[in-house]
C-alpha cells in the first residue's frame, strides 16, 4: 500500500464551477503545487501545471482539438489525461478531482497532491526574481539558460564589465568548457527606481513603474515578470528615422568603464542597494545620459 492510499483524503476547493470557462486553462496552486484546472463539457481535469519542456505554466496554454497546448514551444498534453499525443512517456501528472454542484466547487486532495510534491520537489522560488516565471531548467545543450536572470529595463541583459553593449550568440562545440557560476550585481533593483532609459526613449515603448507580466502584444513572450518593451512601437520609430536609435544602450549607467570612481558605485550597487537613489543622483549630477552636442559629436570623431 503507498502512502498516498493510507492518507486521509483532504479535500480543497481549486475553482468555482460556475466561473470555469469551457475549455479555458485556469491557475490553482495546492501544496506548492502549480495546477492547471480545465474544464470540458461537464467534466473538469486536474493536471500537473508546469510543461515539461521548460516549466511554463500550463495555465498559459491554449486547447486545440482534445490536447492542451504549451504556448512557448508547444508540447502538447491530453487535457483528459495528461499524456502527450506526441510522445506518451511524457506526462503531467493527472490529480483526483470532484466537482460539487452544491458547492459550487472543483475539489482536489491536498493529501495526494502534498504527497506527489514529497516525491517530485518544486524548485520555484515564488518570491525571488522571476518567481513563478523562472525557467529552472536548462536543457542539456542550453544547460545555463535559467542563470541568464538580470534583464533590465530596457529588455536587455545588462552585463558588469560591457553594460547593455552585448548581444547573445550561441556557440555550439564539444570542447570542453569549465561553467563559472551565475552572478547577480543588484541590475533589477536599480532599474526598479531608475528609468533614464524609459525617459530618454523618443517612442515611449519602454515601460515606467514596476514590472509585469502584461504583454503588449505579440512580440512580447509571454510568461515572464519583466519591463516588456514595445518592440513594435521602436521597430516603427527606426523606420520612421531612417537608422536605428539606441538610446536606451546609451543612457544607461551601467555603461561606465572601469576605474576607481565606477568601480566603486558598481560595489555599491551590489552591495548596498539602499544607496541606489544617490548614485542615480550622482549619475544624473555628472552630466551622464544627456543628449551631446552634434558639432561636438563630428568634431570629437573626425580623423
Ligand atoms: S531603440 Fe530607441 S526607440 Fe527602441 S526602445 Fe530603445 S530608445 Fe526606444
Ligand atoms: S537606464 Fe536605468 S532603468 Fe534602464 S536599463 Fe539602464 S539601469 Fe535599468
Ligand atoms: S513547450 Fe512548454 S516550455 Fe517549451
Amino acid at each position: 500500500m503507498t502512502v498516498t492510499q493510507i492518507r486521509k483524503q483532504d479535500k480543497i476547493a481549486v475553482a468555482k464551477w460556475s466561473e470555469l470557462e469551457d475549455r479555458a486553462p485556469t491557475y490553482a496552486l495546492v501544496a506548492d503545487v502549480d495546477l492547471v484546472v480545465l474544464r470540458y463539457d461537464d467534466e473538469v481535469s486536474v493536471l500537473y501545471g508546469r510543461c515539461l519542456h521548460r516549466g511554463a505554466l500550463m495555465a498559459d496554454a491554449r486547447v486545440e482539438g482534445d490536447n492542451l497546448i504549451c504556448g512557448v514551444h508547444g508540447w502538447d498534453y491530453r487535457y483528459d489525461t495528461g499524456v502527450s499525443s506526441y510522445n506518451n512517456a511524457e506526462v503531467l501528472q493527472k490529480f483526483r478531482s470532484w466537482v460539487d454542484h452544491d458547492a459550487d466547487a472543483v475539489l482536489v486532495d491536498q493529501a495526494e497532491i502534498r504527497t506527489w510534491a514529497e516525491q517530485s520537489p518544486q524548485p520555484y522560488d515564488r518570491d525571488a526574481y522571476l518567481g513563478l516565471y523562472a525557467d529552472v531548467h536548462g536543457t542539456p545543450v542550453e544547460p545555463f539558460t535559467q542563470h541568464i536572470q538580470e534583464l533590465a529595463r530596457n529588455g536587455l541583459l545588462i552585463t558588469p564589465t560591457f553594460g547593455p553593449r552585448v548581444r547573445l550568440a550561441k556557440v555550439f562545440t564539444d570542447l570542453p568548457l569549465i561553467p563559472d557560476k551565475p552572478i547577480e550585481f543588484g541590475v533589477w533593483d536599480f532599474c526598479m527606481i531608475c528609468e533614464k532609459c524609459a525617459k530618454k526613449c523618443p517612442s515611449q515603448s519602454i515601460m515606467y513603474g514596476k514590472p509585469t507580466v502584461k504583454l503588449h502584444n505579440i512580440s512580447n513572450r509571454e510568461g515572464l515578470l519583466r519591463w516588456p518593451v514595445n518592440a513594435e512601437t521602436c521597430l516603427a520609430f527606426w523606420a520612421a528615422n531612417g537608422t536605428d536609435c539606441s538610446n536606451c544602450i546609451r543612457t544607461c549607467p551601467f555603461n561606465k568603464p572601469t576605474g576607481r570612481l565606477h568601480d566603486s558605485v558598481r560595489w555599491g550597487i551590489k552591495n548596498l542597494p539602499f544607496l541606489n537613489p544617490l548614485f542615480l543622483w550622482g549619475d544624473d549630477l555628472l552630466g551622464y545620459g544627456k543628449r551631446g552636442k552634434a558639432d561636438k559629436f563630428w568634431k570629437d570623431t573626425e580623423c
